[in-house]
């Protein structure tokens, strides 16, 4: 089956009151019950600041609108019960009392591991007897995407459990307390960490927890603080397109975890705690160092100069464009220009010292810089997933339309695509 290239297709999101009501329905016709609210959570996408958060750098995401809708009710006992649209004939039941990490006799497989697991963690974070509860899940982030779907599920139930457990770390939507959602993110890190297997850093977990609508989440990995960043796309007549390349993408393969590991040896070898202690200016110097260390061989060095210069470059970077959405001036011109090519030099650093791009992302980030787009990068971990391009907001569809036409030419499967409107942070809807 072709699709035709003049017609790219749109993952929307759904509406808040659509989803709490597809939550409440699955969860009605499974459990035959009332649940006691329905919470959600967003993926996320990140502006710039790739592969800085395990490093202690800075990142800039912001929140989509799609989410992941999770109707909850608390249980008298330990028990978990757990349904999802996609496997509506299976419940998953689990015992709080018996679920373990990954690789343990007590590992929680797919999804399940994602809600089941923020209770797991909690506990071991402290919070002692958390009851059991039925939950159903919709979710329309879409899934394998790099927009982080495990995340919003985590969220999800990291807001839902908090209220019904009576925790009152996360405050209201309207009223976020945000260092108890430091707390919650905390616990979703490490729920993906230890639960999931997924050695990652919490960006994403940070992202769909503390962001806010109309602003990008300036987060300083170093010591959780955030600052939140005007960012309406929209009033500069502007857009951010995400491109889901549909090529695999997994951060429990090996290569992310490896990225990582080559950081940390970097660090060490330099006797400093994490990559961003090192600033712009003590680089050269620093991957001198890094080229005459004792490496296993030649091509063992050459990748700790490549992975440090990327890490350090990208922060400088993420604080450049910051910097620059933070001046007051209007989102145009020389500024505008200047914004995208920080994106593009972000992909470049990604795609050449870094090495996590692929032939869907960068023909993503080309096609669209070919039709108009001001900058573009790949976000999230890469080795597939999506790329970003920031836009004329009258030019979506066509440049849309063009990458889906060099997907055709290339013999890709067809992208998907999405509007990244900043958006509200993980709460209740209903
Ligand atoms: C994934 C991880 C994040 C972060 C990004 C890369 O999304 O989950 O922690 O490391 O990759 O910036």
């Amino acid at each position: 089956m072709s699709t035709s290239s003049s017609s790219p297709v749109f993952s929307p999101a759904m509406e808040p009151d659509e989803g709490a009501r597809a939550a409440t329905e699955l969860f009605r016709e499974v459990f035959e019950a009332e649940p006691d609210g329905v919470w959600s959570a967003p993926g996320r996408v990140n502006v710039i600041g790739e592969h800085t958060d395990y490093n202690g750098g800075l990142a800039l995401p912001i929140a989509l609108p799609h989410r992941a809708y999770l109707a909850l009710r608390r249980r008298d006992d330990r028990t978990v019960r757990l349904v999802s649209t996609q496997t509506r004939e299976q419940v998953d039941v689990l015992d709080l009392d018996e679920i373990g990490p990954k690789g343990s006799p007590g590992e929680v497989r797919h999804w399940a591991s994602y809600i089941a697991g923020v209770a797991w963690a909690l506990e071991q974070e402290g919070v002692s007897d958390l009851p059991g509860f039925d939950a159903a899940l919709v979710s329309c982030v879409p899934l394998g995407g790099g927009l982080s779907s495990s995340a919003a599920l985590e969220c999800s139930a990291a807001v839902a459990i908090d209220e019904v457990a009576g925790l009152g770390l996360a405050g209201s939507a309207e009223q976020p307390d945000d260092a108890g959602r430091a707390r919650l993110v905390a616990v979703c890190v490490r729920t993906e960490n230890e639960m999931a297997g997924a050695p990652t850093g919490g960006m994403d977990q940070s992202a769909s927890l503390r962001c806010r609508e109309g602003h990008a989440l300036e987060l300083d990995c170093r010591d959780g603080s955030v600052t939140h960043v005007p960012f309406d796309l929209a009033a500069e007549g502007l857009a951010l397109l995400v491109i889901d390349t549909k090529a695999k993408h997994s951060l429990v393969d090996g290569q992310y975890g490896a990225r990582r590991a080559a950081c940390e040896r970097s660090a060490r070898i330099l006797g400093i705690e994490l990559l961003a202690d090192l600033s712009a200016q003590d680089l050269p110097a620093a991957l001198e160092r890094l080229e005459a260390s004792e490496q296993g061989s030649q091509e063992d060095a050459d990748i700790l100069v490549r992975r440090t210069r990327h890490v350090v470059t990208e922060i400088a970077r993420t604080k450049e464009l910051v910097a620059l959405l933070q001046d007051g001036r209007p989102l145009a011109g020389e500024k505008l220009a200047a914004v995208g090519a920080l994106m593009d030099a972000s992909h470049e650093s990604l795609r050449v010292d870094y090495e996590c791009t692929c032939p869907e992302l960068d023909t993503a980030v080309e096609a669209a810089r070919a039709a108009g787009a001001h900058g573009a990068r790949m976000t999230g971990g890469g080795f597939g997933g999506s790329a970003i391009a920031l836009v004329d907001a009258g030019a979506v569809q066509e440049i849309a339309r063009a990458v889906a036409a060099a997907y055709e030419s290339q013999g890709f499967n067809p992208p998907a695509f999405l509007d990244a409107v900043p958006s509200a942070p993980a709460g209740r809807v209903h």
